[in-house]
């Protein structure tokens, strides 16, 4: 259970995180929404002190994440596993090795130096890429692959560090729709088999409906929705989303990738999250 209790981060005059209080029981899948800037980042890398709170409190079950230090942050940080948009593998490293850097922090120096790994982890990266699917990938540098087949290893090193939660910033931003379903559905077969909390950031609203049983909105550092994918309706998305700067609304369909594969009206061009991001930029 994670408890946040008045999470507040501020740089320098601006508050990208603003008061936030939330219990994530164990084991929950949780989509964190909001149009570009609104702090979703910034609260994620929180959680794993990639980012420093300078207000409130983190707790997670008996501990006080937001006071760690030294060991205890290192060992944290291996509880509290994070994917990046950007997968940020080693592009020239092999596969597996990428995935057995999972391991690094619990290893010594020495055997890291020496680039060794127990035969007995190299067998699980190996299972690991084999239930993610790219297990046939494992001897090929990372760059060689596409980007759903690099997120997927990305995510195969964050399950070998074992983590009690799972974090994933954008993890499917960068993708292709096809790509993004099959992600997001190895995001949620780890939520439901292994009992990970996963707490993912999201452009997309529709993805965020189909994948989350809980949906948190944000919006100018504060958390104006917390409920179901139902509890989500028109009104709470426009508190969410506000207008794109011109009085218009930002409907749903704005907001989605074709992972559902939404039927747009002809002139209507889907946006790239890309183009959603300069349209928020500049409201
Ligand atoms: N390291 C930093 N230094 C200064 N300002 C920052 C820093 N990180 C974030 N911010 C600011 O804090 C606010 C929230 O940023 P954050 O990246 O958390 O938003 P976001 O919701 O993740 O946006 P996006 O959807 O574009 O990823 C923004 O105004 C951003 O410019
Ligand atoms: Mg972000």
């Amino acid at each position: 259970m994670f408890k946040l209790d008045g999470v507040t981060r501020k740089f320098g005059l601006l508050t990208a995180v603003d008061g936030v209080t939330l219990d994530i029981p164990d084991g929950q899948m949780v989509g964190v929404i909001g149009r570009s800037g609104a702090g979703k980042s910034t609260l994620l890398r929180m959680l794993n002190r990639l980012v420093d709170p300078n207000g409130g409190r983190i707790l997670f079950r008996d501990t006080e994440v937001s006071a760690l230090s030294g060991s205890a942050l290192r060992s944290w940080r291996r509880d509290c596993a994070m994917v990046f948009q950007q997968f940020n593998l080693v592009p020239r490293l092999d596969v597996v090795s990428n995935v057995l850097h999972g391991t690094l922090n619990a290893r010594s120096t020495l055997s890291t130096v020496f680039n060794l790994f127990p035969k007995a982890d190299i067998l699980r990266a190996i299972d690991i890429l084999e239930r993610l699917g790219v297990a046939e990938h494992a001897m090929k540098r990372a760059e060689a692959l596409s980007g759903g087949q690099q997120q997927r290893v990305a995510i195969a090193r964050a399950l070998m560090q074992s983590p009690k939660v799972l974090l994933a910033d954008e993890p499917i931003a960068s993708l292709d729709p096809l790509n993004a379903k099959i992600v997001m559905d190895a995001l949620k077969d780890i939520n439901e088999r292994e009992g990970i909390t996963v707490i993912t950031n999201l452009h997309t609203l529709d993805t965020a409906r189909t994948y989350c049983e809980r949906i948190i909105g944000m919006s100018q550092g504060r958390v104006v929705f917390d409920g179901t994918a139902n509890e989500l309706t028109a009104e709470a998305v426009r508190e969410i989303y506000g207008t794109d700067g011109e009085g218009n609304e930002i409907s749903e369909a704005i907001t989605s990738t074709s992972i559902t594969a939404r039927p747009m009206p002809a002139a209507v061009v889907s946006p790239s999250p890309a183009m959603l991001r300069t349209a928020s930029a500049s409201a």
